[in-house]
């Protein structure tokens, strides 16, 4: 089978790492916009509050705000989100250099704190909606489809500061208030939603900060961490059926991070068997999201870790009603499984051991095209659903010439092997795999460190990890290779 001729090829971003403006036309405080910058080498992150005396108090990176403080922003901290790369006042220019590599999709986020300020607003700001409407209507203009992530990484503050987080069920009302706005008022210029960004994010910090932890506390997290996930896929199979029920041109993209792919690290069958364990919890979420229910080994991950949920006839219902269209992932390297051996090293949060047969980046993720033909395939021997794949990319350090030019051939090699293997697995193996969209197509703040300089883009942003520079946009080579693989459907590697 060939690469569809309507087979998507873009880039994807996220609201909080591109938009910038984050307190004006009537937007709200998210989450994002406390977080401060961290570094490589010491991603000591924190997000900041300030205490009854107005001290400054760190808290946890989308966690809860530490006990009697609110969500603050302190003159003298680094807030790399405040102005990112300033999408929100340059979408023209981005567009139309997306548009001149011949994108047909474009991935985003809308930040919700645009549309309800404090996420739980009676009415919805009448400028955010505009602004949405305005790139909906460029995008268009060049024939890119929209894929449109509802939520990724940036709750208004409130949401953790009044109502304690995704813990509490009212949260889920909110969100599908929020989305009923957006199903409503963009229903003639979006047909791609994906309801949360990699909704299993929450499980990888579960085991990287978990186990630092005594136990009882994380028990507590783990306990949390459950009821989060468990209610962020109620309000996914929730805002499905709305789609289904009243918006039928709809496609639900359900979600997950990492392409499902963790390998043994010795042929010991009890090495064998942990990783099988670990591929069942990558695939938890799209088993709940795709076939309405939670599997069978999830009383086992549910009791290792000490987590009593009670999920009511009522949420069964619910989950089995609203089952989503698609399964999309992101996908940046795999991990290594040991059932004996340490694994406290960590690549997007992911923990893992170090694979000698792979390569590592700069920031330490394994590079592995074969585990995306190996993810593709997973994934469609076990739903037999159409597949995105809606992130993959190489963060690097990018060296501007004194001409302004970019050689960034890592890159172009990266993107190349994990295209080829894409393609395999489409060509080759049957999947059935619909569009492919890289991370960050245009330089933007990293999510995981904050960092400008970790880069992705095949167009350069002039800013630096400080928030110097005239944030202008230069074409790198990897812009001129992407364009000829657009061009050429994917033939001209
Ligand atoms: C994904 C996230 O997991 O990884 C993105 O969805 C993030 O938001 C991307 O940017 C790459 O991570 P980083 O830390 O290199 O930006």
């Amino acid at each position: 089978m060939a690469l569809r001729k309507d087979f998507y090829w873009g880039g994807a971003t996220s609201a909080k790492q591109i938009e910038g403006a984050w307190n004006i036309d009537g937007k709200g405080m998210a989450c994002s916009d406390i977080e401060v910058a961290g570094n490589r080498e010491n991603n000591r992150r924190y997000a900041t509050y300030i205490d009854a005396n107005g001290n400054m108090v760190p808290g946890m990176i989308m966690g809860n705000p530490p006990a009697g403080t609110t969500p603050h922003v302190f003159d003298n901290e680094n807030y790399p989100y405040h102005e990112a790369i300033d999408f929100y006042h340059r979408y023209k220019e981005d567009i139309a250099l997306f548009a001149e590599m011949g994108f047909t999709m474009y991935r985003f986020s809308i930040n919700w704190t645009r549309i309800y300020p404090h996420g739980d607003d009676e009415k919805p700001n009448e400028k955010g909606l505009q602004f949405y409407h305005d790139v909906f209507k460029e995008l268009r203009k060049y024939n890119i489809e929209p894929l449109v992530t509802i939520s990724h990484y940036d709750d208004p503050v409130d949401i953790t500061a009044k109502y304690g987080g995704w813990t509490n069920r009212e949260v889920i009302d909110l969100y599908y208030k929020f989305v009923e706005t957006l199903f409503e008022e963009y229903k003639d210029e979006v047909k791609y939603w994906i309801p949360f960004n990699e909704v299993n994010a929450v499980l990888f910090m579960l085991e990287a900060y978990g186990n630092m932890l005594p136990p009882e506390q994380k028990k507590q997290f783990a306990q949390e961490t459950y009821i989060n996930l468990h209610n962020r896929l109620l309000a996914t199979a929730k805002i499905t059926k709305l789609a289904h029920d009243k918006y039928p041109q709809y496609v639900i993209c359900g979600m997950i991070g990492g392409g499902v792919c963790n390998y043994p690290h010795s042929n010991d069958p009890k090495d064998v068997l942990k990783a099988l364990q670990s591929n069942q919890l990558s695939f938890l979420c799209t088993d709940v999201m795709i076939r309405g229910y939670y599997p069978a080994y999830a009383q086992r991950i549910f009791d290792e870790v000490g987590v009593d949920l009670q999920i009511s006839e009522e949420d069964k219902k619910t989950l089995r009603e609203g089952t989503v269209d698609m399964y999309t992932f992101s996908y940046y390297c795999t991990c290594d499984v040991s059932a004996t051996l340490n694994t406290s090293f960590t690549q997007n949060f992911a923990v893992s051991v170090k694979n000698e047969h792979l390569q590592y980046s700069a920031w330490g993720w394994a590079m592995d095209p074969d585990g995306l033909r190996f993810a593709l395939n997973n994934a469609y021997d076990r739903y037999q659903v159409p597949i995105m794949v809606v992130e993959n990319g190489l963060g690097e350090y990018d060296k501007v010439e004194e001409d302004g030019s970019i050689h960034d051939d890592y890159r172009i090699e990266y993107l190349r092997a994990h295209i080829k293997a894409m393609k395999d697995a489409i060509e080759i193996d049957g999947v059935d795999c619909r569009g492919y969209t890289t991370w960050g197509p245009i330089d933007i703040v990293s999510g995981s460190t904050g960092e400008m300089s970790k880069r992705y883009g095949f167009i350069y942003v002039d800013r630096d990890d400080e928030g110097n520079g005239t944030l202008e946009r230069s074409r790198k080579d990897s812009f001129f290779w992407y364009k000829k693989v657009i061009e050429s459907n994917g033939e001209e590697l």
